[in-house]
């Protein structure tokens, strides 16, 4: 079992990436075959997206001067992935937002089928806005979200208590044994479905020498013929 967990909190000894280790335990207490890459997205300072749209004809970005497509190719290879960001402005952190444009995971839907887990922290509000954010970009990736996880906290306080930790089990529990059922549920399929027939495919079909790889990708994948 592999699982991808993304932290982009900027403060590794932060409140979001306090959460993010507590389920990165307690997958390893559930599973301890399991191999569990935990990335700080800061470490890795990751680039602007140029918005030149190569990845849609290639499948790699013309970037090459950070670890982007090395993370890429791990959540390609992830049966499961926990996105963590703390809440900016009602929103993920920009650090989020740019490692999101950088693995272009939309139209090649590469998370597709993969249980997720969603984290944030917030002090007074804005973390309700921040999960529905984050849960639109999984299932428009082909993803699905396993459990969110939403935690109010006053700056540098530890949010690992005793209720924080009850939820953080259960999630963790649910999340490793979505990943054993390997099965993405109905309305997650029905709107993948949707998505693809409706929406993407029209657009995609009409410029397939731009989106070569993207079309190679539904291929691969059964979403097209
Ligand atoms: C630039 C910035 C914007 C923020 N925006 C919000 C906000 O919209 N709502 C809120 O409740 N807290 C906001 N906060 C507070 C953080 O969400 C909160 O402190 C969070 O727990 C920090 O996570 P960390 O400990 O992992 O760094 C903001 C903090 C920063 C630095």
């Amino acid at each position: 079992m592999k699982i991808t967990i993304i932290n982009g909190g900027p403060r590794k000894n932060g409140a979001t990436n306090k959460i993010l280790i507590k389920i990165n335990e307690n997958i390893h207490k559930e599973s301890p075959e399991a191999e569990i890459n935990h990335i700080n997205l800061i470490d890795l300072h990751p680039a602007y997206c140029l918005g030149c749209q190569s990845c849609y004809k290639t499948g790699k970005c013309v970037i090459t001067t950070d670890n982007m497509e090395e993370i890429h190719d791990m959540l390609e290879q992830s049966d499961g992935i926990v996105f963590g960001s703390p809440t900016y402005s009602c929103n993920v952190s920009g650090l989020f937002k740019v490692f999101h444009s950088r693995v272009h995971m939309t139209d090649e839907q590469l998370l597709f089928n993969k249980p997720c887990v969603l984290v944030t922290t917030c002090e007074i509000t804005g973390m309700n806005k921040t999960l529905s954010l984050m849960k639109e970009r999984v299932l428009t990736a082909g993803g699905y979200v396993s459990g969110r996880i939403g935690i109010k906290i006053p700056l540098n306080e530890n949010p690992i208590n005793e209720e924080n930790e009850n939820k953080i089990d259960s999630v963790t529990k649910k999340f490793v044994k979505d990943i054993r059922r390997n099965r993405k549920p109905f309305f997650e399929r029905f709107y993948t479905y949707i998505a693809i027939n409706i929406f993407f495919k029209p657009f995609v079909m009409k410029n397939q020498d731009q989106h070569e790889y993207v079309i190679q990708s539904w291929k691969d994948k059964g979403l097209i013929k």
